[in-house]
């Protein structure tokens, strides 16, 4: 029966195994007496109890990483172009410190959750979980992988590898080198999602982009205008402008074409979410955008991709000259590489984002559609992967497609 065996042994704890093990002796399922146990039996056993053990640990592990993801969310908005992490110290399955990176140019989430342990003592027996591999490099703060090993931490749990080059695999080498314990790879997928745009700035020297709009539910994101006097169509609700403006938030640069510049005369700003305004981005290849325009008010740096030469002597604006006679693209995202801007929101209209969606530059689509109808208008640009995630949120549907590589 060897079925009954497998629940039986299943059912029990890891001392109790221990126990029967060894004595090289297993309790009958049908008797109290103990039969001697046969080395068939007994790999089973033992490869049982290290599946279970493995389960066991594996769900600790994940448990303790899900918080470190948890609390590096609270730095979104905050730590670009650093990447949020979260860390906590866990001595006998508890919490004893935790911390995340809160700002750029502020202190690492190690440091933070390591000072947070009021007795310093406890790290020599504590294991430290952190979703980004602790950094080994002189940034704007002191090297984590080193105040790890000073405060004689004997085990590390990592999510996943920093791709950052002064890192990449430079901090968990430094740890090992140093008799630390290292386990990589706890919940990878989930905490390199956690900063997409991070990671791949590191790879691919771009910016991630997420290409943004509304629309109507045939698939209009205006009425036809030629004038700033005619108001814009209003899509959204004050429920979901608070959505869009947290994706401003959370993104370190917004671009918008000469035309929604002109018509609407955007700000551009966050207001309804936390967090600081990106970096406003301009098309206007003949300079013709008016100065009174909120772009040009100042209270945020702002970057106009221009045809002419034009300086602004109070520093405000940067216009930055492009070459309109090839796709102008890949020359917006090498600037905003060369500024370390690592992520990008393109906010409309339809002609530029089409130019995106065609260059094939883009990351991410966000679309909220409204139940209203426009029977004519500014076509909205056409998508050409499927949706990944749809969910109805303030009498809209939000529809989010991720663009495959596969698809250039
Ligand atoms: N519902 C929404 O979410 C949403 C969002 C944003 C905008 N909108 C609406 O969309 C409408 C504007 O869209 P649109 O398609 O007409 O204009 P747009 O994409 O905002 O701007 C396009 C203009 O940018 C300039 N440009 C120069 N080089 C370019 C290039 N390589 N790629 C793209 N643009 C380049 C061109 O003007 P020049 O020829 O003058 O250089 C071009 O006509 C407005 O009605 C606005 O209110 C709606």
């Amino acid at each position: 029966m060897p079925g009954t065996f497998h629940r039986q042994v299943s059912n029990f704890s890891p001392y109790t195994f221990q126990l029967f093990f060894e004595g090289e002796r297993f309790l009958s399922p049908y008797g109290k007496r103990f039969v001697p146990m046969g080395r068939s039996i007994r790999i089973k056993a033992v490869s049982l109890f290290r599946l279970k053990y493995k389960k066991e640990m594996i769900q600790i592990e994940e448990k303790f990483m899900s918080r470190c993801i948890e609390l590096a969310r609270h730095g979104a908005g905050h730590t670009a172009p650093n990447p949020m992490v979260g860390a906590v110290v866990v001595l006998g399955n508890k919490i004893i410190g935790e911390g995340y990176h809160r700002r750029c140019g502020e202190a690492h989430a190690e440091v933070n959750a390591i000072s947070s342990v009021r007795d310093e003592r406890l790290l020599r027996e504590s294991t430290l979980y952190v979703s980004l591999e602790p950094c080994s490099h002189y940034g704007k703060t002191p090297p984590c992988a080193e105040l790890i090993i000073r405060k004689g931490i004997p085990r590390v749990v990592v999510g996943c590898l920093d791709p950052f080059p002064e890192v990449a695999g430079r901090g968990i080498r430094m740890l090992r080198e140093a008799g630390i314990e290292v386990v990589t790879g706890v919940m990878e997928h989930e905490a390199r999602a956690l900063n997409e745009a991070f990671m791949l700035f590191q790879t691919e020297k771009r910016p991630f982009v997420t290409l943004k709009w509304a629309e109507s539910a045939d698939g209009f994101i205006d009425a036809f205008r030629s004038s700033p006097d005619v108001a814009p169509i209003q899509f959204s609700t004050p429920e979901t402008q608070v959505r869009v403006h947290k994706l401003r938030a959370e993104s370190a640069a917004i671009l918008v074409g000469t035309r929604t510049a002109l018509l609407d005369n955007p700000s551009l700003s966050v207001r309804h979410w936390s967090g600081k305004s990106p970096v406003r981005l301009v098309i206007d290849r003949e300079l013709k955008l008016p100065e009174h325009y909120h772009l040009f008010d100042g209270t945020v740096p702002t970057l106009v991709y221009t045809s002419r030469l034009k300086k602004d002597p109070s520093g405000k604006v940067e216009y930055v000259q492009l070459d309109f006679k090839v796709s102008i693209v890949q020359q917006i995202l090498q600037s905003l590489y060369e500024r370390k801007l690592n992520s990008l929101l393109v906010e409309g209209g339809a002609t530029l984002l089409q130019q995106f969606l065609a260059s094939g530059y883009w990351d991410r689509a966000v679309i909220e559609r409204s139940p209203m109808c426009l029977f004519e208008g500014v076509k909205a640009p056409a998508i050409p992967s499927g949706v990944v995630h749809s969910e109805r949120f303030g009498g809209h549907d939000y529809l989010v497609y991720t663009h495959s590589r596969k698809d250039n």
